[in-house]
This record gives structure tokens, sequence and C-alpha cells, in this order.
């Protein structure tokens, strides 16, 4: 049998992880172990610099993650590892719009509403109208797909970063109707800093890295016979587009918010002062 050493040690680590039931656990596993011995061997971590790294995980674990936040979203989303697993399971045709980051504030059970209703009631923040047509890759509407939507307030905050918030705030359940067309009216989004207080924030205050997000709202689209799409629409005059911290931005996701001084909105209604509209279409693959 052969005993460890320094040049023996990674494929005696594998050798045992080949024991795996699952192929696909097996698979991982020999993976990892070959990337991780092959970080450890380049990076050549000293035995304290060692135990930081494992006191950092559990820190992150036992102080910044509960029901309603999960720092390990965060690191994987400021590594770029959150994105790039979207870019490698985002198969859909071109010409579809784009899957980005889902992002660590997603609730699921938002309240259903209707078509123009207002997500946004007794939040402050300027008034703004999101429309569009779901359609497949041909232009037909698609009707009764389901937009899941979610955004921070004017501070930056989403509902589950703010304690005293009991009741749904700022996310709501629409549907198309059977012309595939939808509104959405909400308060225009506002850039906001990525929460500074945890682990991760204590990393990126040791670089140069902007630790802010562009202006956004976030969409979960479903349709019966389509491809999921999970995706943001971010506003294009909008700060920190270049340098999203959680590299989410894609071309096709930018949309100009047009202001209007007062008038009626896309549905119709009368609105005293000023209003944003913004057209964001969504466009869907066949399963
Ligand atoms: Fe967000």
């Amino acid at each position: 049998m052969a005993f460890v050493n320094k040049d023996n040690l990674t494929q005696l680590a594998k050798a045992r992880w080949e024991t795996s039931h699952s192929p696909r656990m097996r698979e991982v596993m020999t993976k990892l172990v070959e990337h991780a011995h092959a970080f450890v061997r380049d990076v050549n971590p000293t035995e304290a610099e060692w135990l930081a790294a494992c006191e950092f995980l559990a820190r992150t674990g036992r102080e910044f993650c509960d029901d309603r936040r999960n720092e390990f979203i965060l690191l994987s989303d400021v590594l770029g590892i959150s994105t790039l697993v979207v870019q490698l399971n985002d198969k859909k045709a071109d010409g579809t719009t784009p899957n980005t980051v889902l992002g660590p504030f997603y609730q699921p059970g938002s309240p259903e509403m209707a078509d123009g209703q207002n997500m946004a009631e007794g939040i402050e923040g300027e008034t703004c109208y999101v429309h569009g047509n779901v359609t497949d890759l041909n232009g037909t509407p698609v009707p009764n797909a389901r937009l899941d939507v979610w955004q921070a307030d004017d501070e930056g905050m989403y509902e589950v970063q703010l304690p005293e918030i009991t009741d749904p705030r700022l996310r709501a359940v629409f549907h198309t109707g059977s012309d595939g067309k939808y509104c959405v009216q909400t308060i225009s989004p506002l850039g906001y800093t990525i929460p500074m207080d945890g682990t991760v924030g204590d990393l990126i205050r040791g670089t140069e890295i902007s630790h802010f997000r562009p202006a956004h709202i976030h969409f979960i689209v479903e349709a019966p016979g389509y491809k999921r799409v999970v995706t943001h629409l971010f506003r294009k005059d909008a700060p920190y587009l270049d340098s999203d911290v959680v590299f989410g931005v894609k071309d096709d996701l930018i949309v100009p918010f047009n202001v209007h001084d007062g008038g009626e909105s896309p549905t119709g209604d009368k609105v005293n002062g000023p209003f944003a509209t913004v057209q964001f279409d969504i466009r869907l693959e066949a399963v």
C-alpha cells in the first residue's frame, strides 16, 4: 500500500472518492479533489492561512446565514460563479430573453396581482409602469404567462432585509392577457450596494471592487410549453452598468426609462406628477 507523500496525495484522495455510489457524485467529488488540490499547490497557503479560510467559511454560515439571508449565495455572486452557472445552463436559442442571476433576495409565494396593479402601494419613490409583450421567437403572443416580479425600495433594501416587515413588499405575480401583454405598476428602481456587513463585505473592502449593482427589477417568467426565464431588466442610464458586482448585466436586458411630467399611464389612468414608463418585451423559447 502506498503511504502519503506530496506527490501521490492527489491521486490517493481521488481514488477514495472514486468509490462514490452515484456516478454524478463520483464525477463531482473526484474533480473537486483534482481542482482543489491544484489550487492549494498553486497558492501554497500557510497552515494559519488555511485555518483562517476555514474560519471565514464557518463564520459566513454561523453569523450571516438564516432563513432570510444566505451569504454563500452572495459569495458565489461576487466571485462570478453564480453567473457562470447561469451561463453554462442557459442553452436557449438566440433571440430569447437571456437568463441572469437569481440573486439572494428572491422569495416565493408573492401575491397575485391584476394587470396594471401597483406592487409598490404606500412605498416612497417615482411611479413607474413596466409593460411589454411576452411572445415566442416568431413574435406570437404568449397568453397567461406568469411573471414573478421583485425589486428593492428607494433605499436599496429588499423585503428580506427588513426584519420588521412581515407582509409581502415590492413583489407580486402578474399574468399576461390573451394578447400576451402585461403591465406592472411599481416605483423606479435605484442602484444599491450589496450587503457589506458580512464576510463578503470584509473581502470586498480589501479590494478596489465596486460593491454596487445598477438599477434593476427582477423577473421570473414562465408559461406552459416554454422554457423558464430568470432575468432582470436594467435601467439604461443607470450608473454601475459596466461594473455590476455580481456580473448580471447583458445588452439585451438594458432598457430605457422614459420620464413623463404627467398624463395618461399605460393602464389609461390619469397621473398627476412625474412618472416613468418602461417597455420590456420578453421572448420565450418553446420547450
Ligand atoms: Fe436585485
